[in-house]
């Protein structure tokens, strides 16, 4: 199939444009390769450099509707990947984060009103923020969801959730596809109304759409370049200066990591979906880690554990735990060998270490700190 890949040079795009070349389709990538991600030149990012010369490769503002008209002509299936994804930086970035993934999911939106006739599919790459703190359980309530962590709590070094009925301590529990949406940042709010843009579209249209909503996504060709583009990066970068990991608050936040390859699997099987209507599938490895186990398997990618820090040091609009419920997602695509987190992050580790660390990437992320702190948006527990 010829199959066009909207956002396709990112992290995840770019590994799945890939998977399909090798799987026998034709893969086309519209992409604007924002510096911010990519440096000056996407040709030598080490996220998206193979794509060049291997598939066909557009350069173009993913929310320009003529490029778009243009890209989506002649195709049988589509990806779209674009966003802004940094949950700290969403929330002072507020415009530009409502710009690129609400405004820009319009666009596509109503190009596809004009153009669906060849499409058989829609992949919609969306994200667990939908779900914010995501489900709990609680021994006199069940399964609850908790509320946002008030910043009076935060302040006092209280970062557990509450039962939002009774006010007790709940222990987290899987989130599953038909948990209500509670998103607690702008990124989660936009992620949320870019798929339920899509997916509104695409239901209205009769086209398939399958929505896949991830856990944290990792490996090798995650942007070194990005300070916003999640912790395994940053780490591995501090380490690698000889710098102490900065553990936010406790240091046992959870989320459940899961590697860019198994992401890029359940990618290419959303493809063959006989789904008719939309989709909906968490993807995650189903595996909640903690700051720390994931700070330990860096030490251990690297054979030298790093120095770390337990700043009490938080984000506002983070959340504290997150981890998947996979059942609709194997019974729907099939099952899958997910990889561990010390193996995983051992494939990460070694690209990063064969690309070189660099102290100015160190330094972008100190200015992006230096950046929510200012806005209020770091802060730390007394
Ligand atoms: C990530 C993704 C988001 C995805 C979501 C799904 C990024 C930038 N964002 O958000 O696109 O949809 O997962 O779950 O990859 N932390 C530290 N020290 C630091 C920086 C962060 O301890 O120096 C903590 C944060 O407080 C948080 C955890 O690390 O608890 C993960 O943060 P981050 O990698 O930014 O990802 P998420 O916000 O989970």
């Amino acid at each position: 199939m010829k199959i066009l890949l909207i956002g396709g040079g990112g992290f995840i795009g770019s590994r799945t444009a890939l998977r399909l070349l090798a799987a026998g389709h034709e893969p086309v990538v519209l992409d604007s390769f924002e510096p911010q991600i990519h440096g000056s030149d996407p040709a030598a990012s080490p996220t998206c450099r193979e794509l060049f010369g291997a598939m066909e490769v557009r350069r173009g503002d993913t929310r320009d509707a003529a490029a778009l008209a243009s890209a989506l002509s002649g195709v049988e299936a589509v990806y779209y990947f674009p966003a802004g994804t940094g949950t700290g930086q969403s929330m002072y970035q507020i415009e530009k984060y409502c710009d690129i993934n609400a405004r820009g999911a319009g666009v596509f939106a109503e190009a596809l009103t004009a153009q669906a006739g060849n499409i058989r599919r829609v992949v919609v790459s969306s994200t667990r923020a939908v779900y914010g703190e995501g489900a709990a359980f609680c021994g006199e309530h069940g399964r609850v969801y908790p509320k946002a962590r008030r910043l009076a709590d935060l302040e006092a070094g209280r970062f557990a959730t509450f039962c939002p009925v009774c006010g007790q301590p709940v222990q987290p529990e899987a989130s599953q596809e038909e948990d209500p949406f509670l998103p607690l940042s702008i990124y989660g709010i936009t992620k949320l109304a870019q798929e339920q843009i899509i997916a509104t579209t695409t239901a209205a249209l009769g086209l398939p759409c399958t929505v896949l909503r991830y856990q944290n996504v990792y490996g090798p060709g995650q942007s070194l370049h990005n300070p916003y583009t999640g912790i395994l990066g940053i780490f591995t970068q501090l380490v690698l200066a000889g710098r102490a990991i900065n553990l936010f608050e406790d240091a046992l936040p959870t989320r459940d990591f899961v590697h860019v390859d198994d992401v890029a699997e359940y990618n290419l099987r959303a493809l063959s979906s006989e789904a008719a209507g939309p989709a909906v599938f968490n993807v995650g490895s189903g595996v909640r880690s903690t700051l720390r186990d994931l700070a330990e398997a860096i030490g251990t990618g690297l054979d030298r554990p790093g120095p770390t820090k337990v700043s009490g040091q938080f984000r506002v609009g983070d959340i504290r735990h997150a981890a998947a419920d996979l059942r609709l997602l194997t019974a729907a695509l099939g099952p899958h060998d997910f990889m561990p987190l010390t193996r995983g992050v051992k494939t990460f580790t070694d690209w990063v270490a064969a690309e070189g660390g660099s102290e100015a990437a160190n330094a972008r992320f100190d200015r992006s700190l230096e950046e929510m702190r200012k806005a209020g948006l770091l802060r730390s527990a007394s």
